[in-house]
């Protein structure tokens, strides 16, 4: 890395887990040392009020997975990001691609959602990242353009919101793009960041890769120009992984 920005290491851990397990993942994570990088878990919703306390005063932070872009109202079985600051996140997921397919969320509502999040606190983790169609055909940084643009309100800034890049074709396969085509992707995301919200916005926000990242992967992808840290997802479920894995930030 060639910035000062201070790598994220983010625990996705997706719909896994209950309480007892839930809360004995988050001590083990927050009993690991982490120099010179912040971690960051995000459990399911409602595991968040046990995690939160069993993390409160340490250094490891808490984020939710999604949330609605309104403030309150009638929509059932949905959080808002206020209620996520509430039960002690500091952080939300936005925009991941299982949530783009299972849900189909638009950028459009992807970026609703983002300007909830900033109007709630909390900083926005929103993700990017092709299909195999997308990068066999050719056309990853077009759509990854496509994504960014649509999906990051006006506000954006260094301080509210992080990118994640997560090929789609990545996530959970045990599949990862070269570091070449990594670097690509994040130097292409920084310069759509330094066109529309200027080299300031550019030059410190992170942007995270995700898709697959392991103990013995991270080493090599952390390394790459230009990441600024990992959305992990299956090797957060593990303490000793995921500390491996912030232990391999430069
Ligand atoms: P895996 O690390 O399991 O590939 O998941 C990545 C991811 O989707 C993180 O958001």
């Amino acid at each position: 890395m060639t910035t000062s920005r201070t790598p994220l290491i983010a625990g996705n851990w997706k719909m896994n887990g209950a309480t007892a397990e839930a809360v004995a993942l988050a001590r083990a994570v927050a009993a690991g040392t982490a120099a010179g990088c912040e971690l960051l878990v995000c459990p399911p919703t409602v595991l968040i009020p046990p995690v939160a306390a069993a993390l409160k005063g340490g250094a490891v932070a808490v984020g939710g997975q999604d949330c609605h872009f309104a403030e309150s109202g009638a929509h059932t079985g949905d959080i808002a990001a206020v209620m996520l600051a509430d039960a002690g996140c500091s952080h939300v997921i936005l925009g991941h691609s299982e949530r783009r397919a299972d849900h189909g969320e638009s950028d459009a509502l992807v970026c609703a959602k983002t300007e909830a999040a900033h109007a709630a606190g909390l900083i926005a983790i929103v993700c990017v990242g092709e299909t195999l169609a997308e990068r066999d055909g050719g056309e990853t940084l077009a759509r990854i353009s496509s994504q960014i643009e649509g999906s990051l309100p006006a506000a954006v800034t260094a301080e509210n919101t992080v990118i994640a890049y997560e090929p789609v074709w990545a996530i959970g396969t045990g599949r990862t793009p070269t570091a070449a085509d990594v670097e690509e992707v994040h130097t292409h995301i920084r310069g759509d960041i330094e066109r529309r919200f200027g080299a300031g916005v550019a030059g410190g926000i992170r942007i995270l890769y995700g898709g697959s990242m392991k103990p013995s992967n991270a080493g090599e992808l952390l390394a790459i120009d230009g990441v600024d840290g990992g959305l992990i997802g299956g090797a957060s479920l593990k303490a000793e992984d995921f500390l491996a894995i912030a232990a391999s930030c430069p």
